[in-house]
Formats: C-alpha cells, structure tokens, sequence
C-alpha cells in the first residue's frame, strides 16, 4: 500500500513573504502550504518509483484536466529523463480528460467527464472522497485495460472514510482546501506554482 509524505495536521506551512508570490495573489494567501520545489523533489521520486514497477509495459498517460496539468506535466518530465537516461526505456502516450466536481471550495453533486478513448490511467490532482476517482475508474473499465495505476499528488485526510486509494501518492495533507500547482478555486490560482491556503477574505471575492 502507498504511502505519501504525511503532512501533518497542525503543520501552518510557510511565510508567503519569504516566497516568490505573483503580485496579483499577494493579498489573497495566508500561508504558503507546500512550497513549489519540495512538490518537484516529491515527484522525481514518484517517477522512479512508478517506472521500477511498471516493467517493460507501454503506458498511456491519462491526465485529469485541469487540476492535474502541473503535476501530470512535471511527472511526464521525470519519467522522460529517466527514460533517456537509464538502461531501459519505455514508450509512453499521453491522453486527457476533463472532470469538473467544485464549485467554490465544495464538491458539487454533478460529477461531469469530458474524453475519449480512454485506456490506461495516470496522474490525478487531488483524492478527498474518491467519488469522482470511482466514476472515471468505472468508465475506464469499459475499455478493458491491461493495468490502471493512480497517481495523485495529494490525498487529504477527510472525516468521512475514504473509499479510494491511489497506487502512488505525492503527500498526504490535512483536510484543507489548497489552491495553486494547477488547483484552482473557481479557476484563480492554478497561476501559481506553491501550493498554498487562501485567506477567508479571498474566498469571498472569488465566490460565484
Ligand atoms: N483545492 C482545489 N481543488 C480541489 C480541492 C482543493 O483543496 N479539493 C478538490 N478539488
Ligand atoms: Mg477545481
């Protein structure tokens, strides 16, 4: 069973002002939760983890838009330099779909997936529930796959029983919304590359 780098629940994270931040975010962060390099240093290790298990099998990389973009892009980039630089390589295609499940900083009912031909599965943002990992894992059985392996850069620790587990996992975090490496909140601060807690007053001037 996979285990994440556990982030524990009274960890604050960091100063914003000791970080690069864009201008356009500065007054809307509390605090930096997981700064840009240590997700990088995270997810070279993930890479060989990931190409010691699979073997010699081809992969199809399935990436979940548009949260999971930054990490599926960085994964992809780890996976190529060991790929170009070990004693064995494997082939590698890449695929896309889009899943949209938030609205503010709440899971919406509608789960929707957007894409086709569907066939091996890699690289989702953010685990909480495992509802929304359950319903494309279903639709993607329907094209009978050799293998499908998870990978999720972030799983929280949520209060109701998780249903899913991923097979590699970046961190395990606190039950917290973070925004920023791709994660948005209502599409604002996928701009940023540090994974970060917004303040309560930014969530009011981005509420739809
Ligand atoms: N941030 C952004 N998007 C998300 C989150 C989060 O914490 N959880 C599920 N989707
Ligand atoms: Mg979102």
């Amino acid at each position: 069973m996979a285990y994440g780098l556990q982030i524990r629940d009274e960890e604050s994270g960091y100063n914003k002002n000791l970080f690069c931040i864009p201008k356009h975010y500065e007054e809307d962060l509390e605090r930096v939760f997981i700064p840009h390099g240590l997700i990088l240093d995270r997810t070279e290790r993930l890479a060989r983890d990931i190409m010691q298990d699979m073997g010699s099998h081809h992969i199809v990389a399935l990436c979940v838009l548009k949260g999971g973009y930054k990490f599926f892009a960085d994964l992809l980039d780890h996976i190529k330099a060991l790929n170009q630089n070990g004693d064995k390589s494997v082939p590698i295609t890449v695929d896309f779909v889009r899943i949209k499940s938030y609205c503010n900083d709440l899971p919406t009912e509608k789960i929707s997936i957007v894409g086709e031909e569907l066939s091996t599965l890699n690289g989702k943002d953010i685990i909480e529930t495992g509802k929304t990992m359950k319903a494309l894992l279903s639709k993607l059985k329907d094209n009978e796959p050799k293998m499908v392996k998870v990978v999720s850069l972030l799983v929280k620790r949520t209060h109701q029983s998780p249903s899913y587990r991923p097979d590699y996992i970046g961190f395990e975090i606190p039950d917290k919304f973070v925004v920023g490496y791709a994660l948005d909140y209502n599409e604002y601060f996928r701009d940023l590359n540090h994974i970060c807690i917004l303040k309560e007053k930014a969530k009011e001037k981005y509420r739809i």
